[in-house]
């Protein structure tokens, strides 16, 4: 097989490999307010192929029409993993995510039942008999699209462990090939949880016909350690998310698991094939894709991940790094920070450092609009370090993209002792209206500017605004998050003058709040059409 599609042999050599599942597309997407478009979803699939993730989780078909057309599209561009669609444990969700992967290369269906009491009960209100029969039903049904299924216990961290061999037991003669234990409520503690994965293995007496796969989320701040704890005790695919991101508190961190085993290669007896070099930027366009910003000290790619503050650590890494550094922050994707571009570079020069730092332009089209708005940027900021790129990159591309209002133009006036006075120019459908309003300060004016031409836009929830680099030119990030109806959305922005990077930030969130929402969650009961 090709690329990172993965052997569904359960060889000795294969024990050794780790199959990272990234969800950050599905999972990560029922974070409340993180919604990606078509194209963003896609530009995201592509980091993640790039970075060599083996399985992608694009989405959950039966959703919406967009998640369904969202999942044909990654499926159609994603050539070297797997591309895989969620799909609960009924009839119609499984062969709309069969429909959906038909253009891939490799494709996987996950379906997946809650096998726990209380999910049992509260809200499928079906008799563990009739969970198990569903299980088989779905897998086996799966398999008439794909010979590569995967099968999930929602809740499996509260199921009773009995129940819960007796269902794996039954999915993997149905023709599961992984058996994924989801923690989905994060209640479980890492060494129970690793507990829970070797009794699985060796209790069930058909294990050895399976990968064992854990997906577990971040109640309690555990979903990593449950994770790598599950990986000590045999399983050989973990579920996990860039940034964390997922429902609620979040899923396991992608670059966290990926770099706990390989900087621990003493503890695990497994690796990734992931190209850590790449995580870095796809945090980054995971961030600027959702709007969610990156704390900044957290683990691996958060901005303080790799600096040291206090004169004793500094000096102590001055003299030798491996004082307190027990990673490379260039291992990870950090660049060294040097000057890397200015404004008489060519189009060549930012094409090749781009595809040093993990961002590959597919098209003319796409590197045009990189290229013009590096010069933008350069004209107003001499020096472009790596951090200004990625959002460079990451903010023309998402321009090319199709926009319900654009910014066209806008004008501020700012005196001691006046009142500041914004107008505003946005394109919305093809044609330009012009809003004009005073307001407490400059990016206060221009907000109630575009309020007056787009009089449906939610509340402003949240404004913060981080930069990107250092100095007065540096380009400043804006986000925002707006609440309309009860959903959240974010918007992010960024430019030397914070006042555009602000209205970029607010058109972003005006932008999503008016795609459609219409959408079924995966945790919807099943209802009683059955499989
Ligand atoms: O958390 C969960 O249980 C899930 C399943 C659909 C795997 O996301
Ligand atoms: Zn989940």
């Amino acid at each position: 097989m090709s690329g990172n599609n993965i052997d569904m042999t359960t060889s000795k050599d294969s024990q050794d490999q780790l199959i990272i599942f990234d969800t950050t597309l599905r999972d990560g997407e029922q974070s409340p307010g993180a919604s990606m478009t078509l194209d963003e979803k896609v530009r995201i699939a592509k980091m993640l192929e790039q970075m060599r993730v083996d399985v992608i989780e694009a989405g959950f078909p039966v959703a919406s029409e967009g998640d369904f057309k969202s999942v044909r599209a990654v499926a159609e561009a994603v050539k070297n993993s797997t591309v895989c669609g969620l799909a609960r444990a009924l009839n119609k969700d499984i062969d709309r995510a069969g429909e959906a992967l038909k253009p891939a290369v490799s494709s996987r269906i996950h379906t997946f039942i809650a096998t726990s009491p209380i999910h049992m009960k509260e809200k499928l209100r079906m008799e563990p008999d009739e969970v198990l029969a569903g299980a088989v039903a779905a897998v086996k049904r799966a398999r008439q699209y794909t010979d590569n299924v995967e099968f999930s216990a929602e809740d499996a961290g509260r199921s009773d462990l009995d129940f819960l061999c007796r269902v794996v037991e039954a999915a993997i003669d149905a023709g599961a090939g992984t058996i994924n234990i989801p923690d989905t409520v994060g209640y479980n503690i890492p060494h129970q949880f690793g507990e829970l994965i070797r009794k699985l293995i060796e209790r069930v007496p058909n294990s050895d016909k399976a990968i064992f796969s854990v997906h577990c989320h971040n109640d309690l701040g555990l979903a990593v350690g449950n994770s790598l704890s599950a990986v000590l005790n045999g399983a050989r695919q973990v579920e996990c998310t860039i940034n964390g991101l997922g429902e609620r508190a979040g899923n396991a961190s992608l670059e966290e698991v990926v770099m706990a085993v390989r900087t621990r290669r003493d503890v695990f007896s497994c690796d990734t094939n992931i190209d850590a070099t790449m995580i870095v930027p796809t945090s980054h366009l995971v961030s600027s894709v959702t709007g969610f910003p990156v704390q900044p000290n957290k683990a691996i790619v958060g901005k303080n991940a790799f600096a040291h503050e206090s004169g004793i650590h500094q000096d102590g890494v001055l003299k030798s790094r491996e004082t307190y550094e027990i990673m490379r922050a260039q291992d990870v994707g950090w660049s060294d920070n040097k000057i890397v571009l200015g404004k008489h570079s060519g189009r060549n020069a930012l094409k090749t450092r781009l595809e040093e730092i993990g961002i590959v332009l597919e098209s003319e089209e796409a590197l045009n609009a990189v290229f013009s708005r590096f010069k933008d940027v350069a004209d107003r900021k001499h020096e472009i370090f790596d951090e200004d790129l990625i959002a460079i990159a990451n903010e023309s591309q998402a321009a090319l993209e199709e926009m319900h209002y654009e910014l066209v133009s806008s004008w501020v006036c700012s005196e001691t002792g006046e009142i500041p006075h914004a107008k505003v120019t946005l394109k919305i459908d093809g044609k330009e209206v012009t809003g004009e309003s005073d307001g407490g300060g400059s990016v206060d004016a221009v907000y109630s500017a575009i309020k007056q031409i787009v009089p449906d836009h939610g509340m402003l929830e949240l404004y913060s605004v981080n930069n990107i680099t250092s100095g007065t030119d540096a380009q400043g990030e804006v986000t925002v998050r707006l609440e309309k109806a009860g959903r959240q959305v974010y918007g992010n922005g960024a430019d030397t003058d914070i006042v555009i990077a602000s209205a970029k930030a607010y058109l972003d969130a005006l932008n999503k709040l008016a795609l459609a929402t219409d959408r079924a969650h995966p945790h919807d009961s099943v209802v009683s059409e059955g499989v």
